[in-house]
């Protein structure tokens, strides 16, 4: 296998809840609570989960966009936590994020233009007409008309603005980019375009992946491994192949029995879980999904279950794997 790029141990992000006038320290969302794992060169590691499972603040924590409560981030084997300012600066060339809403991240006051040449700015990186040459080749790349450099973000659709994000995110050549959830407000026509361009882009610049997604079958077709996440923690890890096929935490059956299966006569069950999800401000104790378990025991109100390789390359957070 291809080297490590990334790797991240115990990684904990939480949100203090402030409350009263002192803004008195009321306890803390535990957004992300102990996520380890290493991501390598070229892969593409899907990211999946409920809504509020902390996937985003994941990605943030891992780029630093927001601090990191405790735990250790390498990447090309530096700690980057212990990283200065203005180093942290400078790395950030080689790793960059893709929010979902293009029409948010980008400047509406920038031309394409201003937008795609400040990065190359802040770097102080290339002469002006180098910068010029630069944002309409990439713009091309994308599958953008090199004329468009002039207009505002507002003249485009959402799956062109898109294509903006991207080419701003690969102006500077990263090694890594986060993409969260990178095509969820586009039309489902245009969704599977700006897929195949990150495939296409992600072999021509050999770009390593960690794309967060709802939705389950963009996931399956894109990843080399995917990551089920469930209240801030990892529940199951593998390739798409195993963890579709046998599936082995009872929480990633349960997200997984809601997707449609191509053959009609081979229909999967829907498992519905019950209760609502708990809030990250109180996680139950022992297995945090011991509350709407399907299979829970005693033993799962009272004890953490391991992280373990529950088959080969396959990991799972659950006491009852066998
Ligand atoms: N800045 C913040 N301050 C306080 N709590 C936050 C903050 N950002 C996120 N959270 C909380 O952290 C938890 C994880 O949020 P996060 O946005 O990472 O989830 P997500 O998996 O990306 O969800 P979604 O699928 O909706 O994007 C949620 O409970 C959220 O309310
Ligand atoms: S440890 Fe227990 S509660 Fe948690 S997923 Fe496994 S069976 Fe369910
Ligand atoms: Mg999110």
């Amino acid at each position: 296998m291809s080297e490590v790029l990334l790797e991240v141990e115990n990684l904990r992000k939480y949100f203090p809840i402030r409350r009263g006038l002192f803004r008195r320290s009321a306890g803390s969302v535990r957004a992300v609570d102990g996520v380890s794992l290493q991501v390598h060169s070229g892969e593409t590691l899907g990211v999946v989960g409920e809504s509020g499972c902390g996937k985003s603040t994941m990605g943030r924590s891992i780029l630093r966009l927001i601090e990191p409560t405790s735990g250790k981030v390498w990447f090309q084997g530096q700690d980057i936590l212990k990283l200065t300012k203005p180093q942290m600066r400078d790395l950030r060339r080689e790793m960059q994020i893709v929010f979902q809403d293009p029409y948010a991240s980008l400047n509406p006051r920038y031309t394409i233009f201003q937008t795609l040449s400040e990065p190359m700015e802040i770097h102080n990186l290339y002469t002006s007409g180098e910068r010029r040459q630069r944002v309409h080749s990439m713009l091309e790349r994308v599958g953008l008309d090199p004329s468009y450099a002039s207009r505002f973000p507002h003249e485009f659709s959402g799956g062109q603005r898109q294509r903006v994000g991207i080419a701003r995110a690969l102006m500077l050549h990263p090694k890594l980019m986060i993409l969260d959830e990178p095509v969820a407000a586009l039309d489902v026509s245009v969704q599977s375009q700006v897929i195949n361009l990150l495939e296409d882009l992600q072999e021509e610049f050999n770009l390593t992946y960690i794309f967060v997604a709802h939705n389950l079958s963009v996931v399956k077709h894109i990843s080399d491994r995917i990551l089920v996440m469930y209240l801030g923690r990892m529940a199951e890890l593998a390739s798409p192949q195993d963890l579709f096929h046998e599936p082995l935490h009872p929480y990633t059956q349960a997200l997984f029995s809601a997707v449609p299966v191509p053959n009609p006569r081979a229909k999967r069950e829907r498992i519905i879980l019950k209760g609502d999800l708990p809030s990250p401000a109180s996680p139950p104790s022992g297995c945090v999904f011991h509350t709407r378990c399907p299979i829970a025991q005693e033993l799962c109100q009272q004890q953490v279950p391991e992280w373990r390789e529950v088959r080969s390359k396959h990991y799972a957070a659950c006491h009852l794997i066998v």
